[in-house]
């Protein structure tokens, strides 16, 4: 009887120690599936006083394959309920990226009860087989019951040009044109194409866009919205396209091009070679940005944090693959032209606890301050930094420092560059191409560097020059790596401040 009771606590003990070592990297108020592999967010919408979240996923395991559309649910795009698969791989044909609409006028005729419906946009991917060359269309689904269950159309495909490569179409209602309109992407050909439909059944293709840009790989995801311009009046539109390989720091990434849609047309307000990216890490891809939110809401985005360079290979279990923060956006004036501004949504300070504040002018000094504990056991903090530079060559932060691994974000003022350098943040030797720094411009105004950076379990976003420059990075620290530091080369910084919180969203 004891034995039993003995060997029943070693094994609750053993389980419990194994689980939270699986659990190390769990994202604390970033999406992550509670289990399998997840890629692309797909059918980003708002309805019904819910954030609709659909994903790339698995089913059956942790590596990409029988790519069916997830789900999950929130009311404050911080806490997510997962539910079952909306959109599972049927007869062979895998459901790819695409997006959800709220159908309010009935024009599909699919929605009951004189209620808007969601109509899902997806691709149908018929892998090759047989000397049959793999086959890529654009199909709908539908939904009256807030997305719990979905019927495909029964005249599936709505549009198939014969094509292997053909995807990922974004949809939204169009007040210029009175009609639906879809970007969708051929990536071989570096073009997005756009449709227009009455019904989103019935497609007729308007104009192309591309090659543009960068076209060293395949274009994939595009997006197609618009957004205003801070302190003024008018608004542009940003047509963004995901870049796989060949983007700015290796592997895939994406870029976006800034102009007008006259309702059937994308007017690039810009040369077609000049080239302006998202996100300046290695971590953000064909990312979305909701539709149907309310218009007092400004425009959310959020992507896939991971590289197709190694997302196989991440070192998380029973999961592999997150999404990012979902950020708010605008657009900025700056002396280069318009450019894309991203900050993470206001609601993420609702998470706050345990603030702690440090100031002062020597980096011993507030290095000092810092000491202890200064992120949450599960790597988990919300900083906002500033650094006047004063005499200093370089400044910066160095996280997540335990049994010689760190990351270090560095700002460098004869360069003007701020660079995030993983190379040795922990767990890394899962792939050659996750090592090393990236780099992004940075001009400062007046001689302060200001960063707001979240640290979640196994990622660092950091967000530079108010927003303008967003650098996303996955890191694996060791445990315990739990303290953030300042720090100065090449001459002595000015005023310091550094304030922090630890955040938490799981329940
Ligand atoms: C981008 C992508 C999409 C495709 C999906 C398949 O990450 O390759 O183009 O629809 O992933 O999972």
């Amino acid at each position: 009887m004891l034995r039993v009771g003995f060997l029943r606590l070693a094994f609750i003990l053993g389980c419990a120690l194994c689980l939270s070592a699986q659990e190390q990297y769990r994202p604390q108020f970033h999406f992550s599936p509670e289990r399998n592999w997840t890629n692309d967010p797909n059918g980003l919408v708002y309805f019904d006083g819910e954030y609709h979240l659909f994903f790339q996923y698995n089913p059956f395991g942790d590596k990409w394959g029988h790519m069916s559309w997830g789900h999950a649910v929130s009311r404050d795009l911080l806490h997510w309920t997962q539910l079952p698969v909306a959109l599972p791989e049927e007869n062979g044909v895998m459901i790819f990226t695409g997006s959800t609409v709220v159908d309010k006028a009935n024009t599909s005729g699919f929605c009951t009860g004189g209620k808007p419906c969601l109509v899902a946009v997806y691709t149908g991917h018929t892998p090759a087989s047989n000397g049959k060359k793999a086959l890529q269309t654009q199909n709908i689904a539908y939904s009256n019951d807030r997305g719990r269950t979905w019927t495909k159309f029964s005249r599936n495909p709505v549009l198939d040009l014969h094509m292997s490569d053909f995807r990922d179409p974004k949809v939204f209602w169009s007040d210029e044109g009175k009609q639906w309109v879809m970007a969708v992407a051929l990536p071989d050909d570096h073009k997005v194409q756009i449709y227009g439909s009455p019904n989103l059944k019935d497609w007729k293709q308007m104009s192309d866009f591309g090659p543009a840009g960068a076209t060293s790989g395949q274009w994939e995801c595009p997006e197609l919205f618009p957004l205003p311009i801070e302190n003024e009046a008018g608004s542009r539109w940003v047509l963004k396209i995901g870049l796989n390989p060949g983007a700015l720091q290796g592997g895939s990434g994406e870029q976006y091009f800034i102009g007008r849609f006259d309702g059937t047309r994308f007017i690039n307000d810009n040369g077609p070679s000049q080239t302006l990216w998202t996100d300046y890490g290695k971590d953000c891809y064909c990312s979305l940005t909701f539709n149907n939110l309310p218009k007092t809401q400004p425009a959310v985005m959020m992507g896939w944090m991971d590289n197709w360079q190694y997302a196989a290979d991440l070192p998380t279990e029973p999961w592999r693959g997150q999404m990012t923060i979902p950020r708010k956006l605008t657009l900025r004036k700056t002396a280069g032209g318009l450019r894309l501004v991203q900050e993470p949504l206001d609601g993420l300070s609702s998470l706050r606890q345990q603030e702690q504040r440090a100031a002062g002018t020597a980096v011993s000094a507030v290095n000092k301050l810092l000491s202890g504990q200064q992120l949450s056991s599960r790597h988990t903090a919300d900083i906002n930094v500033s650094m006047d530079l004063g005499s200093a060559q370089a400044v910066g932060l160095k996280l997540l420092d335990a049994g010689g691994s760190e990351t270090r974000i560095h700002f460098d003022r004869s360069s003007n560059e701020i660079s995030v350098d993983r190379t040795k943040s922990g767990e890394t030797g899962f792939s050659r191409e996750f090592v090393g720094r990236v780099k992004a411009p940075l001009r400062l105004e007046g001689a302060t560097l200001r960063l707001r950076v979240l640290v979640d379990a196994d990622s660092i976003e950091v967000f530079a020059d108010g927003g303008q420059v967003a650098i996303t990075s996955l890191v694996f620290p060791h445990s315990g790596a739990e303290t953030l530091q300042v720090f100065a080369e090449g001459g002595d910084p000015g005023k310091i401040s550094v304030q922090s919180w630890m955040l938490n969203a799981r329940r």
